[in-house]
């Protein structure tokens, strides 16, 4: 018999790394970005500010996956939601902000992502968070808790947008900085601003990101971090900058959401050059069960393992979303992109089964 008291548990069919969330509310943030807001799933979603979810969806009968940043923070808002912002011509990003309505279920792999913070109510910290477009997404998870979590800390946030209706949680932008006085300055910079607009216009540089850093927002931190996520192009200047400042490497957290394919297709040039021609066995580990398979030359351990119908997790398919990690536990491999992970999963053997190909007949990965 039905126990129809018992609360519905979120849990996939897919297994431990998919859960199932019902769609509560869907937000028009500009003409083309919706939030979706999903109800809490039972138990609670868990996430960090900053990570993703990525979605699994049918669209035209094909499994298509994508990840989208939690906009969202556990500690302050009741619900967890992601922002989708268009991409010309893109399947996901047009089918998820034309297509979804309150009351539908997507299936989602668990919250994943390094681009995150650990809060202390001591610190007195300087957030400084450079972005642009979609980018913004877990930028406001962060901003919002850092906060909420940290009362002696202050963020500095400069926002690039096209113009002032494409600018992404401009409202909850200004009640945060009303509500927190002195506690968060933002900065817009608008490529094609209307004629009215007075704050910082045409394309970011060096010398503007200079000035707005030195014009002493938090001189008395203890320790600055730096956050930047947003299109390769702004995130490719935002970093060769703070370079030409000498920020400390450790002290800067970046997000990918896209590599253009040329510089993918260069860098795996370089691996295939590197790797040698043999096709190899690899075994992986994937919830408790061992699964055996060859990987030629030309696939990663990611597609080979597709291939035979082993279902391990993945996303991107980049090496920037971190949803195929596994760890090394025996044996070589060579990983022609590893921006997912941060220094510490490298050191402690961690790979992307995405980007990596064997290069030892040795090769075991145990993925969690
Ligand atoms: C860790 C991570 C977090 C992400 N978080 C967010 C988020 O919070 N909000 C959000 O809107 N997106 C986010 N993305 C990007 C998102 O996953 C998709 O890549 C994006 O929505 C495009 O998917 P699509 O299916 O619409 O486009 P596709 O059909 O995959 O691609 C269509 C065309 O657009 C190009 N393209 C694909 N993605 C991009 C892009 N991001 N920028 C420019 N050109 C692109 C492709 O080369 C292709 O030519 C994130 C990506 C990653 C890896
Ligand atoms: S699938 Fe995204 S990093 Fe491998």
């Amino acid at each position: 018999m039905f126990n129809l008291f018992k609360k519905k548990k979120a849990e996939s069919t897919r297994g431990d790394h998919y859960l199932s969330l019902k769609v509560r509310e869907v937000i028009k943030e500009t003409p083309d970005t919706v939030t979706l807001l999903f109800d809490q799933p039972d138990p609670y979603l868990e996430y960090k500010p900053g990570q993703f979810l990525t979605v699994v969806l049918e669209i035209n009968g094909k499994e298509v996956r994508r990840s989208y940043s939690l906009c969202t923070s556990p500690f302050v808002d009741p619900y967890p939601g992601i922002t989708v912002k268009r991409v010309k011509g893109g399947l996901v990003s047009n089918y998820l902000n034309d297509q979804i309505r309150p009351g539908k279920t997507i299936e989602v792999m668990k919250p994943l992502g390094n681009f995150t913070s650990e809060y202390h109510s001591k610190n007195q910290n300087h957030f400084v968070m450079i972005t642009g477009g979609s980018g913004i997404t877990p930028i406001m998870g962060i901003a919002k808790s850092v906060l909420v979590n940290e009362p002696l800390s202050k963020i500095s946030l400069i926002y690039c947008s096209r113009s002032e209706e494409q600018i992404i949680f401009k409202k909850e932008l200004d009640t945060l900085q009303n509500k927190y006085p002195g506690r968060m300055k933002v900065v817009h910079n608008l490529s094609q601003p209307g004629a009215s607009w007075t704050g910082l216009k045409g394309r970011l540089d060096a010398e503007k990101i200079i000035s707005e850093l030195k014009s002493g927002f938090f001189p008395e931190a203890e320790k600055t971090n730096y956050y930047v996520c947003g299109p390769q192009g702004l995130m490719d200047l935002s970093l060769a900058t703070l370079e030409a400042m000498e920020v400390n490497n450790a002290d800067i957290h970046k997000e990918s959401f896209f590599i253009e394919p040329a510089s993918k297709t260069k860098e795996n040039l370089i691996v295939e050059g590197s790797v040698s021609k043999l096709t190899r066995e690899v075994e992986v580990i994937l919830e408790g069960k061992s699964r055996i398979f060859e990987v030629s030359p030309e696939k990663t351990i990611l597609d080979a393992g597709l291939d035979v119908g082993v279902d391990m997790p993945y996303s991107c398919q980049s090496g920037l979303c971190t949803a195929c990690r596994g760890k090394l536990i025996t044996g070589q491999v060579k990983m022609n992109e590893d921006a997912g992970l941060s220094e510490n999963e490298i050191a402690e053997g961690y790979i992307l089964c995405c980007s990596s190909k064997p290069i030892s007949s040795d090769v075991k990965i145990v993925i969690e």
